[in-house]
């Protein structure tokens, strides 16, 4: 099995060289890491002429050694890129992909510069602009109704993910006892949580959302559509990291994508404009999206796939609360 390194040079560069991803005796002449990722390891290949990224998903979360996740994971993306990108949208908002190698779990991108993601927004260091929310709306009413069918390909299933997912967003959190002390994350917050995690009726209510991502659906979803999975580049926001899509309910995606808004403090009207504009194109189902964007809100509140956020305690409670109403109403 090949591992991606940036250490040794010589013996990536013959790794490139064998998939074809160099060509005519083409040098690699700098490797450096693109951005801070979570599940997977990724470069930049820098040659004289170009850079690429090279990306290789491995038996475990990057970031979290101690979690396995599915080793294969970085082909389902390579599944997405060439699915989606008969969309002219789709195509414009993602990288083009160059080669995937599934023998040893290495897909090759197109580089879409040195760019930032848009995880700055929790700290308000970086407030998004409507024609970006419109950009992001539009990528994600495109690649729901334009990819949908009624019997979705075994191809972009990809259940292995979502039990990863599943296991993470509805129950990890509302376990008492999962090893994760919230006070290391926040003095309080570990109290705090307590109030959640022993809720019968939310949680009974969390299950039935589960049972609801678990279950196929007629749209093809990017699977985790957050700030992280946003790039801002010189040409517009980008979409990368569609490890977790499936064909699943659309008011995941669009719960993930709202619910972060109400994370990074954007304005409700940000998200009335989100709503006007996707129901444009696609039809929403209010109850099943209010669970979604609730269970989100909370999973990053209390569950381990903590994000930056500069929040007071009461703050958290606050988001707290109404995430619960938006699930039990
Ligand atoms: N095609 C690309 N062009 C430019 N930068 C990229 C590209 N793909 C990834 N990156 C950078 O690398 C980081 C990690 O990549 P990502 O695909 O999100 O990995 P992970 O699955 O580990 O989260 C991104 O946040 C971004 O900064
Ligand atoms: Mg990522």
């Amino acid at each position: 099995m090949f591992i991606l390194s940036a250490n040794d040079i010589a013996t990536l560069e013959t790794y490139l060289q064998n998939q074809g991803w160099l060509i005519n005796g083409e040098r690699v002449s700098q490797v450096s890491v693109p951005g801070e990722g979570n599940m997977n390891y990724v470069l930049r290949i820098t040659t004289a002429d170009r850079s690429f990224i090279v990306k290789q998903s491995r038996g475990y979360v990057e970031k979290y050694p101690h979690v396995s996740a599915p080793a294969d994971r970085v082909l389902m993306e390579g599944v997405f890129y060439k699915t989606t990108s008969v969309d002219r949208l789709i195509a414009d908002f993602t990288p083009e992909l160059i080669g995937i190698d599934p023998v040893n779990n290495v897909m090759a991108l197109e580089d879409l510069g040195t760019a930032s993601d848009f995880i700055p927004l929790y700290n308000s260091l970086k407030a998004l602009e409507i024609t970006q929310v419109a950009q992001l709306t539009d990528f994600l009413s495109t690649l729901h109704t334009r990819f949908s069918c009624e019997s979705p390909p075994d191809s972009l299933k990809n259940k292995a993910m979502r039990a990863l997912n599943h296991q993470h967003i509805f129950e990890y959190p509302f376990m008492k006892e999962n090893g994760f002390d919230l006070d290391t994350v926040q003095p309080g917050l570990q109290a705090v949580a307590t109030v959640y995690k022993s809720d019968d009726e939310l949680k009974t209510q969390v299950a039935h959302l589960g049972q609801t991502y678990l279950s196929d659906g007629k749209c093809l979803l990017h699977g985790d559509f957050y700030p992280g999975s946003w790039l801002d580049t010189t040409q517009g926001i980008k979409i990368i990291d569609p490890e977790f899509c499936f064909y699943g309910p659309a008011e995941f995606d669009l719960g993930v994508m709202i619910a972060h808004l109400h994370l990074a403090g954007q304005n409700k009207a940000m998200v009335d404009f989100t709503l006007d504009r996707y129901s444009s194109i696609n039809q929403i189902n209010y109850n099943s999206l209010n669970g979604f964007i609730g269970i989100e809100i909370i999973r990053r509140l209390i569950g381990l796939a903590q994000l930056p956020l500069q929040r007071t305690l009461q703050q958290k409670q606050q988001l707290l609360r109404f995430a619960r109403t938006l699930i039990m109403s």
